[in-house]
């Protein structure tokens, strides 16, 4: 597909799942202006494209005229903006609501063609998660002032970025023991960050996914205590996965909050979210149907970011025996 000098505008481009986009927009032709708070940060995607392709650009999404200068000439918008956790004024409702509203509404007045609003799956106004609660009221206010907008919700999303597996792989490297939240119950369908890319790439270029919303499930299913089980094998690790109730989920949650300066490893709204599977809804529009049929599963992508973790490197014999005796019975 060709964006051929199109200007695709990207808020939250330089995070996780925007540094692969803005690579496959890059190929595809489009003149990418990637806004953040911090442009001296999104340099390195410069040499994505050629020269003057890729435009890292500052705006305060809680400004008006920051988010329409940033806007302004645009053919498509896309909006990546989230946030795991509240931080300082940073609260879901500005992150997750007020910014998304206010991206579309300014978008429609500038005669915007296509805008794509990437939110999770799990968003829910009933869910007991204020990240869940926020993610399903971004929706509507989006799709309040940008009717046509489509809305991609992902399961959790994996790749050599990740903050999933990259995050219980650091951990295994000085923790004997890995918790499992909840017990390792919780059911997730991850989705290959490239796939996603090229979800939003089909879903700005394809018309008929105007005003609709699509779920991104990955090829497999797997519970929490799986997912751990296939990264421990990867990095051939054994490390005890300790079931935690829900009970002291929260407790630890509620400890990891409080911890200044860092990023929580856990909040007390994050064990709220897992509480629920984290599942497509059947019959719900996804990847199919945005002509996307061959997806990435867990088993062969994961080797290729975790390797970094195997003591002595990919090819080491050192911990060899003990990645085969982990390894999930399905990647074999
Ligand atoms: N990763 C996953 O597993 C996953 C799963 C489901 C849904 N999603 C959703 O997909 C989207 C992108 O996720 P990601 O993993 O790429 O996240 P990410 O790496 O944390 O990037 C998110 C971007 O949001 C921007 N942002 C955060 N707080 C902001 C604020 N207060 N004001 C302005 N910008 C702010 C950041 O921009 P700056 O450059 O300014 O810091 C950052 O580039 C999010 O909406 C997320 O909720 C992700």
């Amino acid at each position: 597909m060709s964006y051929r000098y199109q200007i695709v505008t990207v808020f939250g481009g330089s995070g996780f799942i925007g540094r692969h986009l803005i690579r496959r927009l890059a190929k595809s032709g489009a003149i990418v202006r990637v806004v953040t708070r911090h442009p001296n940060q999104a340099n390195f995607l410069k040499t994505a494209g050629s020269v003057g392709q890729i435009v890292p650009m500052a705006a305060d999404v809680t400004k008006d005229e920051s988010v329409a200068r940033a806007i302004q000439g645009s053919d498509t918008v896309i909006n990546l903006i989230g946030a795991l956790y509240e931080t300082g004024p940073w609260s879901f409702q500005t992150v997750h609501v007020d910014a998304p509203a206010r991206i579309a509404r300014i978008a429609k007045a500038n005669g915007v063609r296509k805008l794509v609003h990437v939110s999770a799956l799990g968003a829910d106004s009933a869910s007991a998660s204020a990240y869940a609660r926020s993610k399903a009221a971004g929706e509507q206010a989006v799709l309040k002032e940008f009717p046509d907008a489509t809305i991609l919700r992902p399961s959790i999303v994996f790749g050599p970025e990740d903050r999933f597996f990259n995050k219980f792989a650091s951990m295994a490297q000085i923790s004997p023991v890995l918790p499992l939240i909840g017990g390792g119950k919780t059911k997730f369908q991850p989705v290959y960050v490239g796939d996603l890319a090229d979800a939003i790439g089909a879903a700005v270029y394809l018309d008929e996914t105007k005003g609709k919303t699509y779920e991104l499930g990955g090829p497999r299913t797997y519970s929490f205590r799986e997912l751990m089980e296939l990264m421990l094998g990867e990095i051939h690790r054994k490390r005890l996965l300790a079931p935690v109730p829900w009970g002291v989920s929260e407790k630890l949650g509620a400890f990891f909050e409080k911890i200044p300066f860092f990023a929580p490893l856990l909040t007390r709204d994050q064990v709220e979210l897992l509480k629920k599977d984290n599942v497509v809804a059947p019959g719900k529009p996804g990847f199919k149907e945005l002509g996307i049929n061959e997806l990435a599963a867990c088993e062969v992508m994961l080797e290729t970011y975790l390797a970094r973790f195997i003591v002595g490197g990919r090819t080491s014999t050192l911990t060899r025996d003990v990645g085969k005796f982990h390894k999930y019975p399905s990647a074999h």
